[in-house]
């Protein structure tokens, strides 16, 4: 799926510090305990399966919240568990105030939230709200009729004026955004499936009714709102034609419009200023400015900007290291003293973690997993952890499109096939990218089905289950799992990882991602090889190091000021 990007602008601008070069003064940003937070999101149709049906619930959660509390992770992301047929697994709301049938109840829910409250563990509630589903009473209502005052609701064209100018649709099995629809003779408007209309942000109903919604939720006590595509509600409701060639451009013509800070701000006065929440939005603008613009704390819009550029690196022909430090690098400078950033680079719209940017082979899996958490936990901003990779699951093999589950990879599937494309090709870069791959079952014992569930999972559990286990790696004090543990505690037990300054170290090294983290006075070296082989990396601070903090071997060989890493070590070290 394509996510707003900024990748033009990247190549203009520069990178960090150099090595050895004189560090800054630190500038230690507010205080908050949203950017002390460490965010463990979780897929609820995957977690854990209480009743036997194949699909996790909100029980299944509720029974694996003493694991969630082991992991010290500090806020829960819960993927949608609104009342939906389902056609996006929950990213397509029939009732904002109701649960998914299949996941439980409301009373489930208040248990969950009550529980993870107990624990000292935030929730973080996933608004939909670019789109509802077709299902919805209110979109019922505005099909039925031009005169129906829900109509505004969503965005209409009467088909006598003719087809309206083209929109794309990320999910349309013919990319057409415009769905026509007999019963009022109009097309409708669906950047997504067509079973998922848009909103129509500039309707106030509309506005006030998601502010509702909000507080309702808000009332329960959820204490954060990630914005589900919402860089893509404001639209030009003129529709106006789009330049030759950019009709697709879903970067610059579809997401950031005129309009949506406006939204934000109304959203932000209506709801956020009234609670103790923190928001984040999908996507962090188009260019840098436009990110600050959204998190920025005098804008009073959202705290946290979730950027897709790191994460859209990973392609299935490899990636390059200079590539992820330059983006990583770029987006730290530029909110070094302003905003807040999030750091990850797995989520449900991902493939998995290590399959895409470790080696999730049988020699290198337990190390490259354990770096990539090293990785996520040692950066500056807020991280956020996709359930599964803190025991270092990889990427199940599909064959055949049968096997899918996903809407994107269906409805892609036959899109490729009217037009023509290499479906062999096509097939196998679905099998590296789909979304599905990051959706299996939570594998949590070596029992059937990983213990996901006594009935038949609604997505196969990954054949490797029986090796890759939480209850296997709980046992083992080296485990992927343990590692993972080890490295939350690292971070909430040392500051400096949160708020210290981020300098790049060594940038043209094409093997090893090196910086430092700097608080007032003290310095954290984190060291990672992101190869399969070793690799050597020479900087004056090596001659200051002192124990290892943590490494995911059990020696590192140090040499007055270079150190040989091997395949896929990290370590991090406090410098004297
Ligand atoms: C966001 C969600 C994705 C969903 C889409 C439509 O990108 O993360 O899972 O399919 O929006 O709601």
């Amino acid at each position: 799926m394509k996510k707003i990007l900024i990748h033009t602008l990247l190549a203009l601008l520069l990178l960090g510090c150099s090595n050895g070069q004189k560090k800054e003064a630190s500038m230690v940003p507010d205080k908050t305990w949203w950017k002390e937070a460490i965010v463990y999101q979780i897929y609820p149709r995957s977690f854990k399966d209480s009743d036997g049906d194949g699909v996790g619930d909100l029980k299944g959660i509720i029974e694996k919240l003493d694991y969630i509390k082991s992991l010290g992770v500090t806020m829960v992301w819960l993927n949608p568990f609104y009342q939906s047929p389902n056609v996006d697994n929950g990213y397509d709301v029939s009732d904002y105030k109701a649960i998914l049938s299949e996941f439980g109840t409301m009373e489930d829910f208040d248990n969950l939230l009550k529980g993870l409250h107990e624990r000292n563990i935030k929730f973080v509630l996933d608004v939909v709200v670019n789109h509802s589903s077709d299902q919805h009473e209110w979109f019922k209502q505005a099909r039925s009729s031009r005169n129906n005052p829900y109509r505004d609701y969503y965005h209409w064209w009467p088909a006598e004026k003719g087809k309206p100018n083209f929109r794309y649709s990320l999910f349309d099995e013919k990319g057409d955004a415009w769905q026509y629809d007999s019963i009022s003779n109009s097309y409708y408007l669906h950047y997504f499936a067509k079973e998922q209309p848009d909103l129509n942000w500039e309707n106030p109903k509309v506005r006030e009714e998601v502010y509702n919604i909000m507080k309702f939720w808000a009332d329960k006590g959820v204490d954060g709102f990630r914005l589900d595509a919402f860089q893509f509600a404001a639209k030009d409701t003129t529709f106006p034609k789009f330049p030759d060639g950019f009709e697709k451009d879903f970067i610059q013509y579809y997401a950031m419009q005129d309009g949506l800070h406006d939204y934000l701000k109304e959203m932000n006065e209506e709801v956020f200023s009234k609670y103790d929440v923190m928001s984040v939005a999908e996507g962090a603008g188009r260019n840098f400015q436009e990110a600050h613009e959204l998190v920025d704390a005098d804008r009073k819009e959202l705290n946290i900007a979730y950027a897709f550029d790191a994460v859209d690196i990973a392609k299935p022909e490899g990636y390059s290291l200079l590539k992820l430090k330059n983006t990583f690098t770029t987006w730290d400078k530029e909110f070094s003293k302003k905003g807040w950033l999030s750091i990850f680079l797995s989520n449900h719209d991902q493939a998995r973690l290590v399959s895409r940017f470790g080696n999730d082979s049988e020699e290198f899996r337990e190390a490259s997993s354990k770096l990539l958490n090293t990785f996520l936990l040692s950066m500056r901003g807020t991280p956020f952890v996709y359930y599964g990779d803190e025991i270092g699951m990889t990427n199940i093999e599909f064959d055949s499109i049968s096997q899918y589950k996903d809407v994107a990879a269906i409805n892609g599937y036959k899109k490729a096939l009217s037009e023509g494309v290499d479906m062999h090709k096509f097939m196998s870069d679905l099998n590296f990218a789909s979304r599905d791959n990051g959706r299996t079952p939570m594998q949590w014992d070596s029992s059937e089905n990983a213990q996901f569930t006594s009935g038949e999972p609604w997505l196969p559990v990954n054949d490797n289950y029986k090796n890759i286990n939480v209850s296997v790696q709980d046992k083992d004090p080296n485990s992927i799992l343990n590692h993972f543990r080890k490295m939350v505690k690292l971070r909430k037990d040392n500051e400096v990882l949160v708020y210290g300054d981020y300098q790049l170290l060594d940038e043209n090294n094409e093997d090893v991602y090196a910086f430092t983290r700097t608080l007032n006075n003290e310095t954290i070296l984190v060291l990672l090889n992101f190869t399969n082989h070793d690799a050597t990396i020479e900087l004056p601070e090596i001659s200051h190091v002192n124990q290892a903090m943590i490494n995911n071997y059990h020696s590192v060989e140090i040499n007055h000021s270079s150190i040989q890493l091997k395949p896929y070590q990290g370590i991090l070290f406090k410098l004297n």
